[in-house]
């Protein structure tokens, strides 16, 4: 039997990130000693509250189907949230309760798409944009900001990647791999260029925003009134609360983007399971954990990033929010699959090659610095002595 598949599913190449977090966690059955620093997971328990009320959901029987996008209750709960953290202004019903926010991001794109329109994203990104814009017969149009302007966007790098046919576009702060954060000037470019587009979309995926470090600030462009209707957010709680395999997470929009993200949900997920919505409503009660996640976060980020910046040929710029650490490594010759395979092999510490993030320039690694601290000060101790052994060869 000849199978004919999905022209669009067949451009896709599997996700990067899961299949590096795959690898690790054979690697690491066959080997205790491997150190595992490849996956987006914060190695943090869910807070106590969110497991007790969902066991207490269950428990009463709230174990059916929920009808619609998202409770009422939680729906309002996000739109207040982003109304008072953000400055963003949705209605309730314009909010899309989602089995994580890869799905928002999903329908998002499903919902404005067609085949042969262009999506704009910014590299280094998130591994899955492309992925997500073929399945809609989108064509990804990636827009490679430098980092020797430490990742700057400028009106100038965005003008020239518009086209007639741009439809979208997309962009991610803090930022994974690079843990930038969006300044306000980029905030203002980025509403500059969206004015000069008045049929653009820009969706913000802000997964990672309230992992920020030495008090910096995330800026939410539809906090700006005058592109607000085109601008979708997307959000969770897989990485701020520590809820990665709950699987919720969420976009809002405005009402006729979000009722046509809704339509599509409708027919492929029917509905985000009711106890963990309502679990994941206690989140907005669990301030004073999540800030304690943060502030360990930003010492781990400190003992890993200094750690790494001592060895010689690595470099690592302090990353201002999210959990990863983007790492360049000099090595002659080798390109940052080589060197991932590298440090696997003679330090035993996994990472993530920068080229699965559309980097183009460097022999970079993604690390996450979301693990214990002394496997973090035991993988800085071994790169260094792999790095050594390079130095005695050269
Ligand atoms: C930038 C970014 N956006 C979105 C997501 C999706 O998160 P989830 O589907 O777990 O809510 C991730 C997860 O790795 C991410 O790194």
């Amino acid at each position: 039997m000849a199978l004919q598949f999905n022209k669009y599913i067949l451009q896709m190449k599997p996700s990067a990130s899961m299949e590096t977090m795959a690898k690790a966690k054979k690697l690491k059955a066959q080997d205790p000693e491997i150190i595992d620093l490849a996956g987006g997971e914060p190695d943090f328990d869910t807070p106590k509250k969110i497991c007790d009320e969902l066991f207490r959901q269950i428990n009463a029987g709230f174990t059916h189907y929920t009808v619609g996008p998202g409770l009422p209750e939680l729906r309002q709960r996000i739109a207040d949230k982003l109304e008072r953290e953000n400055g963003c202004h949705y209605d309730p019903s314009g909010v899309v309760v989602t089995p994580g926010g890869k799905y928002a991001i999903y329908i998002a794109v499903r919902a404005l798409v067609n085949a042969g329109d262009e999506v704009m994203y910014l590299t280094p990104g998130w591994v899955s944009y492309p992925s997500i814009i073929q399945a809609s017969g989108g064509v990804p149009v990636e827009v490679d900001l430098a980092y020797e302007d430490r990742y700057r966007i400028t009106l100038e790098l965005l003008e020239e990647k518009v086209s007639a046919k741009t439809r979208m576009l997309i962009i991610n702060y803090p930022n994974n791999p690079t843990g930038r954060v969006l300044t306000q000037k980029e905030a203002q470019v980025l509403r500059q260029f969206m004015l000069n587009h008045p049929d653009l979309v820009l969706l913000s995926d802000e997964m990672y925003e309230r992992i920020l470090f030495d008090g910096q600030e995330n800026v939410s462009p539809a906090s700006f009134p005058d592109i607000a209707d085109r601008v979708i957010t997307v959000n969770g709680f897989s990485k701020s609360v520590a809820m990665t395999g709950w699987r919720i997470g969420y976009l809002a929009a405005d009402t006729k983007i979000a009722s046509m993200a809704a339509m599509l949900f409708s027919h492929t997920i029917s509905c985000t399971s009711g106890f963990i919505q309502k679990a994941a409503a206690v989140a907005f009660d669990c301030g004073e954990e999540i800030e304690e996640m943060r502030r360990r976060y930003q010492q781990r980020r400190d003992l890993f990033v200094n750690g790494l910046n001592q060895i010689p040929g690595v470099h690592c710029e302090m990353p201002e929010g999210a959990f990863y650490a983007w790492t360049n490594f000099e090595i002659p010759g080798m390109d940052s699959n080589q060197v991932c395979e590298f440090i696997m092999e003679k330090a035993k510490v996994v990472g993530v090659p920068g080229v699965s993030y559309g980097d183009k320039t460097g022999s970079r690694i993604r690390f996450s610095f979301a693990a214990a601290d002394d496997q973090l000060a035991q993988a800085v101790k071994n790169i260094a002595a792999a790095m050594a052994q390079i130095g005695e060869k050269v």
